[in-house]
């Protein structure tokens, strides 16, 4: 046990040395340690905070991990509207913003100042007395959702800021951004999880946030970029001002503005920045050209969709003019079918082009493409470039609509498409090759059953020679079989017999990952198996029972009821647990999980408490298998209130027919 000296000292440590890390990832995208070198600090850093919560601070680095869940986020107002900008696309609409703006001001001087336009999703951060209480999206404009938890887990987000003429109460507005290397690595991860990739960077970002699991957000490591500040009091006269404020207070500004004193220097901030900005760790579409002087941008107001005083400006996509050769249907290991073009080889953004997404069947009949056609594709913030329009002009004369398939491009089967859906799929599951091979080599991969004596050859191979049609099929395989294929030793083929025995130990999550369930990737298998701790449980699930976990929707819950009301499944299982495989959560799993006492119910904590910090009370409630919510709604079961809570709160909950509860009601629940 240390004392309170020492834990203090460690706590400086841990903090200064886990802020450095932080720091040094999202600035200059480097990491010197592991991540699981990162996540052994912060657990050191919680269990001493815990020990010793007189020295929690807010702004400590652990208040960063996430770990309250929201179901549904509750809608907030904004104090000022969030509103959107006018786009230009040239110089002469430049020009005519300028000369729209002088004749407003009455030819006055005007400076502009320029920034670049970030390519994320719109933050509202509202600080009182320092300290950060609500991050809301942009939503309608009017109103928007209350991300305050996702939103701490943004390492450069002050929880907490100082500093001289801090005004009582302020916003702070910026755009909230995945950067590149992260969506890249996610990406990555994904595919090897054969997980349906982040389409880009924006949407990446704006899912990440309206995540239900904090946890999950701040692994997504996001970042974001402040370019406003709001506040009834007047301490800046300025926009240049109230940014160099917001850097002052530790707010994470893109140093890429500039303050411009003629419309000549902005043009040639929009020439310098077109080609710099493809090196900066964000996507970016344009600039953003703002008037200076607060008093001239109150003068000229605003539209209802738009300021006056401010404009952006959209640099051209990168676009390319290419020939459709033809169109390649693939089929995944859950049936879907993808077209993808392909294309005459073209050069665009420094990589040459020979393939191009076209996404499904709606895609193709709405931009009725066809073989032959010259068509432009653009490099957005996508990974694989996309179809974007089609030269009409210079379409050969006999050309024909494409045809999308109606039978599989491999086995024949007719094709099938589920109502809401805009995915053709093929039901043929157990006769379909790519399928099953797929299917195979899901379940064979390191983080789902990591048989690593068997690849993807060795699959083909004994799918082949007929040796296995289907997962449970493996687990029959001799040595003499697989030492008859091709290739294959003594010592090859005993490994591969050993990996295919040690898999039997895989836990209960990791085989449910491996089944290879329509949209269940390795985080929904987690929260399934957590939940329902085993098969016979998750087999019986309603779907109202499965959409109540945490990350589980509608189209989730759907997916699992057709796999498991599939009898070809249920044999597929038995025979799986007839070989040995883990189908629940082992004992000691269950108890790391679940204390229990608290099983399913959620609470809303408010106010303080005589025995536990905040945050105690929350990972107490957690340890006791309980759920932590952000806010009130009619599904929280109890409002435990501590000294000092709002009488609102307590007049909302009773009107919502929420418990609420004391301090030492909540002891006697978890029999302390
Ligand atoms: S200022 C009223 N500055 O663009 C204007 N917006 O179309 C307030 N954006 O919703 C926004 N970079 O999400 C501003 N440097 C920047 C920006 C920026 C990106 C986004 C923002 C806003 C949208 C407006």
């Amino acid at each position: 046990m240390k004392t309170t000296q020492e834990a203090k000292d460690r706590i400086e440590d841990l903090r200064r040395q886990l802020n450095y890390y932080n720091q040094q990832y999202y600035q200059n995208h480097t990491s010197e340690i592991s991540d699981f070198e990162f996540d052994k600090m912060m657990e050191e850093l919680i269990q001493l905070e815990e020990a010793n919560p007189q020295l929690l601070a807010a702004d400590s680095p652990s208040q960063r991990i996430g770990g309250d869940i929201t179901k549904e986020f509750a809608t907030v107002t904004h104090k000022f509207p969030m509103l959107s900008l006018a786009n230009t696309y040239s110089e002469e609409e430049i020009r005519e913003f300028d000369a729209r703006v002088k004749k407003g001001l009455n030819n006055e001087a005007v400076e502009y100042f320029c920034e670049l336009k970030f390519d994320g999703v719109a933050l509202s951060l509202t600080y009182e007395e320092g300290k950060l209480i609500q991050g809301a999206t942009r939503g309608d404009g009017t109103r928007g959702d209350d991300i305050t938890a996702n939103v701490k887990t943004i390492t450069t987000i002050p929880l907490q800021v100082s500093g001289n003429r801090l005004p009582k109460l302020f916003e702070v507005r910026g755009e909230a951004f995945m950067p590149l290397n992260s969506f890249i690595r996610i990406n990555k991860e994904r595919e090897a999880n054969d997980e349906a990739l982040l389409a880009n960077p924006r949407n990446a970002a704006s899912g990440t946030l309206k995540m239900q699991d904090s946890k999950v957000v701040a692994q997504r490591r996001l970042n974001c970029y402040l370019y406003s500040f709001l506040s009834n009091e007047d301490t800046v006269s300025t926009h240049a001002e109230a940014i160099s404020k917001l850097e002052a207070w530790g707010f994470n500004v893109s140093p890429t503005y500039r303050l411009c004193h003629t419309i000549e220097e902005v043009l040639a901030y929009i020439n310098e920045w077109e080609e710099k900005r493809k090196e900066l760790p964000l996507d970016t579409d344009g600039i953003v050209i703002k008037v200076n002087s607060l008093g001239q941008q109150n003068r000229l107001g605003s539209t209802a969709k738009s300021p006056r005083w401010a404009i952006a400006y959209k640099y051209k996509a990168e676009a390319a003019a290419t020939t459709l050769l033809d169109i390649e249907y693939n089929v995944g290991r859950t049936g879907a079918v993808t077209p993808v073009a392909n294309l005459a080889p073209v050069q665009l953004a420094g990589t040459t082009v020979k393939r191009a997404s076209v996404h499904n069947a709606n895609f193709i009949a709405e931009l009725d493409l066809r073989v032959g056609d010259t068509v432009y594709v653009e490099k957005g913030g996508e990974i694989i470039p996309k179809i974007t329009g089609v030269e009409l002009n210079k379409r050969p004369e006999n050309s024909q609509p494409l045809v999308y398939p109606t039978a599989c491009p491999v086995c024949s089967t007719p094709l099938v498409r589920q109502e809401g859906e805009a995915a053709h799929y093929c039901p043929n599951e157990t006769g379909c090759p790519p399928q099953i091979k797929a299917k195979l080599e899901h379940f064979i991969q390191r983080r789902a059953m990591n048989i690593d004596g068997l690849g993807e050859r060795t699959i083909a191979l004994l799918y082949e020679q007929e040796l296995i049609k289907n997962v449970a099929d493996l687990y029959s395989l001799t040595y003499d079989q697989i030492y008859n294929l091709e290739g294959f030793k003594e010592l090859s083929s005993q490994n591969a017999i050993n990996s295919i025995e040690a898999s039997k130990a895989t836990p209960f999550e990791r085989v449910l990952f491996a089944l290879g369930i329509r949209y269940v990737g390795r985080t929904v298998a987690e929260k399934l198996a957590y939940h329902f701790t085993s098969i016979e449980n998750l087999k019986k699930a309603t779907f109202e029972e499965l959409i109540t976990v945490p990350e589980i929707g509608d189209r989730i819950a759907q997916s699992l009821l057709s796999y498991f009301g599939n009898p070809l499944h249920q044999d597929l299982i038995d025979r799986l647990q007839t070989a040995g495989l883990q189908f629940s959560l082992t004992e000691e799993q269950q108890q790391a999980s679940q204390g229990g006492a608290l099983n399913d119910l959620s609470f809303v904590v408010s106010g303080v408490f005589e025995h536990y910090s905040r945050d105690s009370i929350k990972e107490e409630i957690k340890r006791f298998g309980g759920r932590v919510v952000s806010a009130l709604s009619a599904k929280v079961n109890y409002l435990l209130a501590g000294e000092n809570m709002g009488p609102a709160k307590k007049q909302k909950a009773e009107k919502l027919g929420i418990n609420v509860i004391s301090e030492a009601d909540f002891r006697n629940m978890i029999g302390n």
